[in-house]
């Protein structure tokens, strides 16, 4: 596959697979609304730089509650039929995925999976077992988790992803600061672009992407919902392809794909909390404005009617 190219090229790759009897073209930097399980057949051998992936973690069936928008409700409300598999099938999808993840990455290509806190050593073992080398486990923290609401177990407030190698070592690791190069990334829920039920912190993949790719590199995500890795992907000047099954997430995608605001195409500061605190100092800062403004109008209003009195 072509993988070199600026960002928006339209490089595309001829697969010799069939579908619909015709010559199956792939494009990059596409967001392909197919089954992530069939359609990843399509992509060649040692042909990514980079995996950063967030499959269904299969809990949509626990009696768990979660939050969307400002909803709160059962997960099973809130993620429906994509996460919700018989565990043996769950099992094969997971394998499976794992497998082609390890056939499409190139030779010392790194991959960064989440998964189910339940399941993660699970299937540390079973990438362990495809191929893959373990590097390490890194977690997303929430400084603000949703309450208990039964208080009969502790709050929710991580999640991990495995981080492995096809290889020894990865071909690249740009260490970008002490801060930045930890395995803990902290944020606060409720900052997101969309309406996506498991939109995964933006700052934390492109830290990711920062880290493990170089500009022009591919990134691949079999499973990229609300479309957090082509953003960041693509913001940052690399290359990206993935599926996503169901419209109207791909939808919400393309919407934030092709959205190039100020605050959608570079955020502020990769960190969550300076974010919020310089969003509150700007939002301060236009305050101050307006009301010097309304002051300044009123002292000019009534300046005038003095001098027209006087
Ligand atoms: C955990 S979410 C990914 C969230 C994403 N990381 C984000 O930040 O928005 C998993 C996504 O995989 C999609 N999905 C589930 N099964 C799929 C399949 N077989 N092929 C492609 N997408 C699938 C779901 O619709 C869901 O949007």
């Amino acid at each position: 596959m072509g993988t070199t190219g600026a960002v928006g090229a339209q490089t595309i790759k001829k697969s010799t697979v069939e579908k619909n009897a015709g010559e199956f073209m792939i494009e990059i930097n596409k967001i392909h609304n197919l089954d992530c399980i069939k359609a990843i057949k399509l992509i060649d051998d040692e042909s990514v730089d980079l995996i950063i992936t967030d499959p269904p973690y299969n809990i949509g069936q626990e009696n768990k509650r979660t939050k969307v928008g400002n909803v709160i409700m059962t997960n099973k409300e809130a993620w429906g039929e994509w996460d919700d598999y018989e565990p043996a099938e769950f099992e094969l999808f997971f394998t499976n995925y794992l497998k082609e993840c390890f056939r499409i990455l190139k030779r010392e290509g790194v991959m960064y999976c989440f998964s189910a806190r339940k399941d993660n050593g699970f299937y540390i073992h079973k990438a362990v077992d495809i191929g893959f080398t373990y590097l390490n486990s890194l977690a997303i923290v929430k400084d603000n988790p949703l309450p208990h609401f039964a208080k009969t177990n502790f709050r929710s407030a991580f999640e991990l992803c495995f981080y492995v190698c096809k290889g020894d070592k990865p071909k690249t690791f740009n260490f970008i600061s002490q801060q930045e190069c930890v395995n803990v990334y902290r944020y606060l829920i409720g900052i997101k672009d969309t309406e996506h039920p498991t939109e995964k912190p933006l700052n934390f993949f492109r830290r990711l992407i920062k880290i493990s790719s170089n500009e022009g590199d591919l990134v691949f995500d079999g499973f990229m919902g609300s479309g957090t890795t082509a953003v960041a992907s693509k913001q940052l000047n690399r290359n990206f392809i993935g599926f996503e099954i169901n419209e109207s997430y791909l939808a919400m995608a393309n919407k934030r794909l092709s959205q190039n605001t100020l605050f959608n195409v570079q955020r502020f500061h990769d960190n969550d909390f300076i974010n919020l605190w310089l969003n509150f100092g700007l939002y301060v800062g236009v305050c101050i404005v307006i009301v010097i403004s309304l002051f300044y109008g009123i002292m000019q209003r009534k300046n005038y009617v003095k001098n027209k009195n006087g």
